[in-house]
């Protein structure tokens, strides 16, 4: 279990209210993409991926604008309903299956060439590395996963609490226990960027980035081919 999980006592209902109250006041609407999402997308040839907690839908409409096929899920109604009502205006809802979906409860159905989850934090009780792994295993042979958390604490975060302290790249590959071998790391990295807050505010923000590759199912050299 990581720093990021919890066994205390709370409910499905406390969380999805706390993020659909989250959604509902936020001013921000904009559908901006992360930017390590958009640097490890870009080169790669449209496939299916899987948005894990995808907030407004930003990286979703990004992938699917570029000929992914999208699954969305997000555990606020309004996350997934700003998301529907985007692709339909920019007229890629054909490409993104949104939907509203406690990860605590279960995974989404499906194989995927990439799975993203964006600063999949929250403050109540969540068994992330049980999902993180389950991402892993949906992977398609070839397929990557991508997980960006904040390591530092933007001056706009909804969480300011100073005792909370991210796992970093290479704790959540440990905690993740996946065979090196089989998923290989990628990139483990802590990379600063200057961010923008919903205000238009500015400041620099630390990212802990982890892309695993499944190479589960690909073909291999034979034995001295190499
Ligand atoms: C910090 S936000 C990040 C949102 C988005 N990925 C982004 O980069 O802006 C975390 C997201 O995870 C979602 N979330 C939290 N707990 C969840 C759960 N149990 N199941 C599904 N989504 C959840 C929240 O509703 C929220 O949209």
């Amino acid at each position: 279990m990581d720093a990021s999980e919890s066994t205390t006592e709370n409910t499905a209902d406390s969380a999805q209210q706390f993020w659909e109250r989250h959604y509902r006041s936020t001013r921000d609407r904009s559908t901006r993409v992360n930017p390590v999402l958009a640097e490890t997308a870009a080169p790669l040839i449209p496939g299916t991926a899987l948005d894990l907690g995808c907030g407004a839908g930003g990286d979703a409409l990004w992938l699917a604008r570029r000929g992914w096929q999208v699954t969305a899920v997000d555990i606020s109604g309004t996350a997934v309903e700003r998301l529907r009502e985007h692709a339909r205006d920019l007229g890629v809802a054909e490409r993104i299956t949104a939907e509203q979906h406690d990860l605590a409860a279960g995974f989404p159905a499906g194989r995927f060439d990439l799975v993203s989850a964006q600063y999949f934090h929250t403050p109540f009780p969540l068994l992330r590395t049980h999902v993180l792994r389950a991402a892993a295993l949906a992977l398609r042979p070839g397929g990557l996963l991508l997980i960006v958390d904040h390591g530092s604490t933007a001056p706009w975060s909804w969480n300011q609490d100073p005792d909370v302290h991210p796992p970093t790249p290479e704790e959540i590959a440990t905690d993740l226990g996946l065979d090196p071998t089989r998923w290989p790391v990628l990139r483990a990295e802590t990379p600063h960027r200057r961010a923008t807050g919903p205000s238009g505010e500015t400041a620099t923000v630390v990212d802990n980035v982890l892309l695993i590759q499944s190479t589960a199912g690909l073909l291999r050299p034979a034995p001295g081919t190499e």
